[in-house]
């Protein structure tokens, strides 16, 4: 089979070699961006006389029809046609005749490929920004549910304070609502089209670059030509909001696996969301959980991946830059799965209210509150602290916590104390009282849920 670009060769490579070479297994993904890409072509070059208009209407009706095949997955892509442009351009040719040649004039594979992937992140990042605000939606929903839900709060994964299960979940709704501000933000570096830069250099043909990328609806066009054939930063940004994302889902997704172990007990999964152990009856396991945790690792090594490939690479157009599809698709594939993913999960998840009440019961996380209740009277923060860590001693020793002290102790420990220190010590009056802009006091939740709510 003769190739499109074969004019200056001699002999032709073996299949294994153009096997290594072609892209098409993968670069298929691109079908209806690289058709819409090429109609947007073909219109400005008969906006711009550059092709009659006969032929510009039997190159559109061709690309029509390669349109329609596609949709219904009709188009058989063959490695010896190396990628989707060369593919689409020998169909429209077997389709129209010689004059589907006319279509590639003014235009190179290296802006075409350029404008696929701009066209095709543009749209997925829509999506994906969709998705994103599905979740915050589904957390804001299980957040109002649960702003009275005490919890043990954490730090170095000893508990720390108690707090309100509203808070914590919320927590990751503003780690989402960044991700998808940088999301949102990245478009007007994706909507710029390199449409009509040619190989590297422009063309000498009149082309309207402007009109081609208003066609396909682009804010922009780049204002280098080799800048706008070699530039893959638009993937990059992708990639690493890609992985900040999914740091922030895999943190997640490590805290309901804690969560669903028998040893914190605080959720169940729905069944819909969890699976069982071939061999181990009783198991219920966080399996997408743990999926999405895992997946975290070759978001991060596309985003590596990419940028190595990118380093050292002289202008303009390399063959290396093939390499940037596929860590892209997979990103793509692997975001969306997990954000639809967690957003099940998190929906019909169970929270143990009683549980996560009892727990905040049994422990020290009211600690603070004694401290600081001494401090309110006056005695230095650092003696306040020293005092009550001689109160946790003897509760360990007695096998107490702090509300079951007798206030002869409390008493003995500082003068200060006075039986108003069971109040205080209360987990549900020490979330209450913590009521300072953006702490788990319950009004402060409340607030901070409306203003969640504006985010929308
Ligand atoms: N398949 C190629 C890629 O994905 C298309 C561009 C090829 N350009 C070239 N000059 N060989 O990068």
């Amino acid at each position: 089979m003769t190739k499109l670009w074969g004019g200056r060769f001699q002999k032709s490579a073996e299949q294994w070699v153009d096997e290594f070479g072609a892209s098409i297994s993968f670069d298929q993904t691109l079908v209806m961006e690289d058709l819409d890409g090429s109609t947007a072509h073909v219109k400005m070059l008969g906006a711009c006389n550059i092709l009659p208009q006969e032929d510009v209407q039997q190159i559109l009706s061709g690309l029509e029809q390669l349109k329609k095949l596609a949709a219904d997955n009709a188009l058989e892509f063959l490695v010896a046609n190396e990628d989707i442009h060369l593919n689409l351009e020998k169909m429209l040719m077997d389709l129209i005749g010689p004059v589907g040649g006319k279509l590639h004039t003014g235009r190179s594979r290296n802006d075409q490929v350029a404008t696929d992937m701009h066209l095709f992140l543009k749209n997925r990042v829509g999506e994906i920004i969709e998705l994103i605000e599905l979740f915050q939606q589904t957390l804001v929903a299980q957040a109002e549910t649960h702003i009275e839900t005490l919890a043990p709060g954490y730090t170095h994964l000893q508990r720390a304070q108690p707090i309100s299960f509203a808070h914590h979940l919320m927590a990751y709704f503003w780690m989402l609502d960044r991700d998808k501000d940088r999301f949102k933000d990245s478009i007007k570096r994706i909507d710029i089209s390199p449409l009509g830069a040619g190989a590297l250099a422009g063309t000498t043909f009149p082309i309207d670059r402007k009109l081609s990328a208003e066609y396909l609806g682009f804010a922009n066009v780049y204002a280098n030509s080799m800048d706008a054939v070699s530039d893959r930063d638009f993937i990059l940004e992708f990639l690493s909001n890609s992985s900040m994302l999914m740091a922030h889902l895999s943190r997640f997704a490590e805290e309901i696996i804690l969560w669903s172990s028998s040893e914190f007990n605080f959720i169940e999964l729905d069944d819909s969301f969890s699976t069982g152990s071939s061999i181990m009856p009783q198991k219920k396991n966080p399996d997408m959980a743990e999926l999405i945790r895992g997946k975290t690792g070759r978001v991060y090594g596309n985003l590596m991946g990419l940028l190595t490939v990118i380093k050292g690479l002289p202008l303009a157009y390399n063959k290396d830059m093939q390499e940037d599809k596929e860590g892209m698709f997979d990103t793509v594939h692997t975001i969306v799965g997990s954000l639809k993913i967690f957003e099940g999960m998190v929906r019909t998840m169970t929270v143990h209210k009683e549980r996560l009440h009892d727990t905040v019961h049994k422990d020290f996380s009211n600690a603070t509150e004694l401290a600081d209740y001494l401090a309110a009277k006056g005695l230095p923060f650092r003696e306040a602290h020293e005092v009550t860590g001689k109160l946790v001693f003897l509760c360990i020793q007695r096998n107490y916590f702090l509300l079951d002290l007798p206030l002869e102790d409390l008493q003995e420990a500082s003068n200060l104390i006075e039986s108003d220190i069971y109040d205080v010590l209360s987990p549900l009056a020490a979330v209450r009282r913590r009521n300072s802009l953006g702490g788990t006091g319950f009004d402060q939740v409340a607030i901070q849920i409306e203003e969640a709510k504006k985010r929308f």
